[in-house]
């Protein structure tokens, strides 16, 4: 649920070594990042956990409150066992993972991720206190066939058919596939309007009164498109790809928020 803030979050997705990660993290940190009005987290490779965790908390030693926040790009469906490959979400406890990505297209697409599997990470994670970020979006196959509305709503309609009134505290993230990492972007009137779909949804689902989810976008976001996408009524934030790896263009995405 929102605190009235911008969220910012990268998403590294498979980049980075040991060696970039602490370069990037460096300027990130170095910067002057206004906790006040604006979130910021990156959602790293698990195995990055641990390097990324220390290295923000070794700059909050004295900092003036507020920090980049921690995420991961997935969580397991399943509590523990025999997953062979999978993280738990006790175990991104451990690492002060505070953000999980479920459901990113590329998920879905991929692994063949499920909208009730989705819904079921989306729990895991509530249940252990972590946000969730909802990612939805339509194919340009679907768009084309005007479908866009219908594919996110039934996306949306399974988190929030699992999670009922515990969905105040999810993030959802308004992706369209064709946008993701192409240079196309949503225009933000396309963007505008799958967002206020999306309240709408939440609103009837029982979203709080006066308190608003935040909705990201996410597909191609960069510093010169950002401002205008951050300035429309219904979007909340962004969940940035390609952009949040260049320190230069994340904190100026940042900067427009
Ligand atoms: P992109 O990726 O900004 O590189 O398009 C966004 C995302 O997939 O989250």
């Amino acid at each position: 649920m929102t605190n009235g803030k911008k969220l910012i979050v990268g998403n590294w997705k498979m980049n980075g070594s040991a060696q970039s990660n602490f370069h990037l993290l460096t300027q990130l940190l170095r910067a002057d990042l206004r906790f006040d009005v604006c979130d910021t987290a990156v959602c790293v490779p698990s195995v990055y956990l641990q390097q990324v965790k220390t290295q923000i908390s070794d700059q909050i030693q004295g900092s003036k409150g507020g920090s980049i926040g921690l995420g991961a790009q997935d969580v397991s469906a399943h509590e523990e066992g025999a997953y062979t490959g999978e993280i738990s979400v006790s175990m991104l406890r451990e690492f002060g993972v505070s953000y999980v990505i479920v459901g990113h297209s590329e998920r879905r697409q991929f692994h063949h991720e499920t909208d009730q599997l989705v819904a079921i990470k989306a729990k895991r994670a509530l249940g252990a206190g972590m946000t969730p970020i909802v990612c939805v979006g339509e194919t340009s196959q679907e768009r084309e066939s005007g479908m866009t509305e219908a594919v996110v709503r039934r996306q949306l309609a399974a988190v929030i058919h699992l999670n009922g009134h515990c969905i105040n505290e999810i993030v959802v993230a308004y992706e369209p596939v064709w946008a993701i990492g192409t240079g196309l972007t949503a225009t933000p009137e396309q963007a505008q309007s799958v967002h206020a779909v999306l309240r709408a949804q939440l609103d009837a689902a029982g979203a709080e009164n006066g308190r608003r989810i935040r909705i990201l976008y996410g597909g191609s976001m960069n510093p010169a498109n950002a401002k205008t996408l951050l300035s429309q009524r219904d979007i909340d934030g962004g969940l940035v790809g390609g952009a949040s790896l260049k320190a230069v263009d994340f904190l100026s995405i940042i900067a427009s928020a």
